[in-house]
């Protein structure tokens, strides 16, 4: 009870600081998947530190994540990595005038991690507690990059679970317009450059193959994209991969990899451009934001830029840093759902499933 009565207060001193254009540090936790990540924003879009372990180079071995080791690896971790966010800011866990930590969509195990250590902090400090829906936390790095930028906008966010077209409609208030029918694109990137003989996380390795190969060699294409729906499907141009690289294997056939890799990003890249760019226009907005791990990928940077110009939308896209996942796009969307009067008890539970915060 004593908890709540001065956490309360602490949260009134939070917003206030926040009205008063002097803004407290808000201390922000992202454990979802693979990274263990801590950072300080302050008021919202001002990033102090950004603090990171990388799981990638344990999880690369066995070829994808696998849970158990990253619970294990985010408790090791998560101590050292918070402590390093704070100190690269300059301050102490005293100064912190809130918490957030990523509470759902995620692996359950990493999301506790992060949920318990952060729950556990505010308690012992007293400060306000909130917990982030990951995919907000993504389109929220938008508002790190572009200090101007405010809803209400459509948000295209594609990522290793992901592909959501979405009417950002006030920084707590969203519209899903299309989802994946099937595989996320990221996956189909992952599961694609596993059948190419590349590394996990396949994207960027995709990427770097794509360079150098030929995106007109091979048509691969989903009949289902070419539908008026805003909905995508991949796993067919996934399965259009993987059967070409089978079928010229058992007949002892070369195929080039780099024009396998680019004529996959083609068609992952028109699909996701020609359906948001549609949202955006067929919905009356004026600017098209991108979102999530494959947001990263140069192809999908340019070609959705070229297509923002020829219709007339503003085009704005995460600085490269905040991408992939990263604890600063939690702090951001944290800071302004904590203003909208949000907060959440020490009885808040993260969720492996949910898709955006309601
Ligand atoms: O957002 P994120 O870091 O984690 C999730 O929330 O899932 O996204 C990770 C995904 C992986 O599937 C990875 O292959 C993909 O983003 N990715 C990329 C690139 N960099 C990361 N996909 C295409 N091109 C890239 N450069
Ligand atoms: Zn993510």
């Amino acid at each position: 009870m004593s908890y709540l009565i001065s956490s309360q207060q602490n949260y009134e001193k939070y917003v206030a600081s926040a009205e008063w254009k002097q803004p407290l540090p808000l201390l922000a936790i992202e454990s979802s998947c693979d990274e263990t990540a801590a950072s300080v924003v302050i008021g919202g879009r001002s990033v102090a530190s950004m603090a990171v372990h990388t799981q990638i180079p344990v999880h690369r071995l066995y070829g994808g994540v696998v849970p158990e080791i990253a619970s294990r690896s985010h408790t090791e971790r998560i101590g050292s990595v918070v402590r390093e966010a704070l100190y690269a800011a300059g301050i102490e866990l005293d100064d912190v005038g809130a918490i957030a930590a990523t509470s759902s969509p995620g692996l359950i195990g990493a999301l506790l991690v992060g949920v318990s250590f952060g729950k556990a902090l505010a308690f012992s400090k007293q400060l306000p507690f909130l917990g982030v829906n990951h995919i907000e936390g993504h389109i929220a790095a938008n508002y790190l990059t572009y200090p101007d930028l405010e809803p209400p906008f459509v948000c295209l966010i594609a990522s290793g679970g992901h592909s959501h077209i979405v009417k950002v409609l006030d920084y707590d208030c969203f519209e899903l317009v299309g989802r994946t029918r099937d595989d996320a694109a990221g996956e189909a990137f992952d599961k694609v450059a596993r059948a190419l003989g590349l590394c996990y996380p396949g994207g960027p390795e995709i990427e770097r193959l794509a360079a150098n190969g030929d995106a007109g060699a091979f048509p691969f294409h989903a009949p289902f994209n070419e539908s008026d729906s805003y909905d995508f499907s991949f796993s067919g141009i996934k399965t259009a991969v993987v059967n070409l690289m089978h079928n010229a294997e058992q007949k002892g056939m070369r195929i080039n990899g780099a024009d396998v890799a680019a004529s996959f990003q083609r068609a992952v890249v028109d699909t996701l451009t020609r359906k948001s760019v549609r949202a955006a226009k067929e919905f009356g907005f004026d600017t098209l934001a991108l979102a999530g791990g494959v947001s990263a990928n140069g192809a999908l940077r340019r070609n959705m830029q070229m297509e923002c110009e020829r219709n007339g939308l503003r085009f704005c896209c995460p600085d490269m840093k905040f991408c992939t996942d990263n604890a600063a796009m939690i702090g951001c969307q944290a800071h302004y759902r904590l203003i909208k009067g949000y907060r959440d008890g020490m009885d808040l539970n993260p969720s492996a499933m949910s898709f955006l915060a309601e």
